[in-house]
């Protein structure tokens, strides 16, 4: 615990494609100021009993989908954690709005081809991308939703920073209470 200084009053929520390090990140994020880390697919995964490819396979893409809003909704209404959605939360509509203001985003980017080449090396299976052609998906998913995760306060980049950096990056947006964003 080393940075329990004051912090802005609201999520922080960490979004970009699969293989970005949402979850690892935003562990790591969350110990350093001292909050819960809130992850949505593991609330979805033990609340369902499921993992998200059955959850996808049985149910459809928009059960999930819609789990995901109801996580949204639940979390608006609890004391400020890091949260880590995955990679297609943002294209429920209205998602944003429930959390910011006072939340702030923070889009870890990655090219589509390193986020594919991250995730070669994870046990997580993403049931979008078990299709025949993996790098064509992941470069389709990143087209669609490039101006989504640009809705971000801030970008750091995760080729070009390490894990650590980004750590640091992040822990400063949430101690500044200023605004933080610019
Ligand atoms: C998805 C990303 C996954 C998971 C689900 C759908 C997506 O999370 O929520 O497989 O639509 O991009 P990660 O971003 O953590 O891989």
């Amino acid at each position: 615990m080393s940075a329990l200084g004051a912090q802005f009053d609201g999520h922080l929520v960490l979004i970009g494609l699969p293989g970005s390090g949402k979850s690892t990140i935003g562990r790591a994020v969350a110990r350093e100021l001292g909050r819960e880390v809130f992850d949505f697919d593991i609330e979805i995964t033990q609340r369902t009993g499921r993992s998200i490819p059955q959850i996808f396979a049985d149910s459809g893409e928009g059960y999930f989908r819609k789990m995901e809003i109801e996580l949204t909704e639940e979390l608006a209404s609890r004391s400020p954690a890091v949260a880590a959605p995955g990679g297609g939360w943002i294209t429920n509509p209205g998602v944003v709005a429930l959390l910011r203001p006072p939340g702030r985003l923070v889009h870890l980017r990655i090219s589509p081809t390193s986020a594919l080449h991250r995730l070669s090396r994870s046990r997580v299976v993403r049931p979008l991308l078990l299709g025949a052609d993996p790098a064509a998906t992941m470069e389709a998913l990143w087209v669609a939703r490039k101006d989504l995760y640009q809705q971000a306060d801030i970008e750091v980049d995760v080729e070009v920073n390490d894990s650590q950096r980004v750590i640091d990056l992040i822990v400063a947006l949430a101690h500044d209470l200023t605004g933080g964003l610019g």
